[in-house]
């Protein structure tokens, strides 16, 4: 192993800050009045994008682990399906808070005419177990349910992808890109689980074999 417990210490530390970086990117343009002529809307735009970008890089760790044969990756799974929450939540925030001057009613009443928003909470609600559930002991306390349900990430991809086709209205190159990354990436995922069916088919066959052998012959 090249790297010890305080160099990935060190390392986990150093993609942390990074990760931070659009928050305080965002936050600091605020501050400085520089989000452009619609800074709630460059707000809750910057959030929301960077919550997907998030989400896709937390889906590419496990086929990067699979493609490489390196274990390395999915060390930073956790952190960073995280920071897709932290970013959709202060996406959700922006929009709530500062949007709609937090009127639940103004909310309940813009999901007829916006359709697009009943997809960004149904993802927002598929995260929000996930990041509850995130810690060590959860994983522990809810043994292979834990996974089952940390599967619930492959949905919150999808409906992520809905709700940004839905709310685009002209150009759709942007989903459309995120659309091609989210499909190689369940692609290979799909065809690892795949594989592992039908070598754990072949390595059951040969015992299959043996117990029809000893069938006959105990006959
Ligand atoms: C309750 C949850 C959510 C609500 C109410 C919500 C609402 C919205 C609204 C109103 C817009 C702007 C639409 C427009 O004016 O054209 C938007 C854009 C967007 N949202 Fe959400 N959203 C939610 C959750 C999410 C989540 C969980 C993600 C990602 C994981 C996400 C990603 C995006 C993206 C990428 C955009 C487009 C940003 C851009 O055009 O640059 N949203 N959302």
């Amino acid at each position: 192993m090249l790297f010890n417990k305080q160099h990935w210490a060190v390392i986990k530390l150093l993609v942390f800050t990074l990760s931070l970086l659009p928050f305080f990117e965002l936050f600091f343009a605020g501050i400085d009045d520089q989000l452009g002529a619609n800074p709630i809307e460059t707000l809750h735009f910057g959030f929301g994008d960077w919550a997907l970008r998030f989400l896709c890089i937390g889906l590419a760790l496990t086929p990067i682990k699979i493609i490489t044969g390196q274990s390395w990756p999915v060390r930073f799974r956790r952190m960073m399906g995280l920071f897709a929450f932290f970013y959709a939540s202060l996406h959700l925030l922006v929009y709530v808070v500062l949007d709609l001057s937090l009127s639940w009613t103004a909310f309940i009443d813009e999901v007829p005419k916006s359709p697009y928003i009943l997809a960004g909470l149904v993802t927002y609600l598929l995260l929000l177990p996930l990041a509850l559930t995130s810690t060590k002991s959860m994983q522990k306390r809810f043994g292979r349910y834990w996974l089952v349900l940390h599967r619930s990430v492959y949905a919150a991809a999808i409906t992520a992808l809905v709700h940004y086709f839905w709310l685009v209205k002209k150009d759709y190159t942007q989903p459309l890109i995120y659309a091609v990354v989210v499909t190689m990436l369940l692609t290979v995922r799909a065809f690892n689980i795949y594989q592992k069916q039908i070598s754990s088919v072949k390595a059951k066959s040969p015992k299959l074999g043996q117990k029809k052998t000893t069938n006959k012959i105990s006959r």
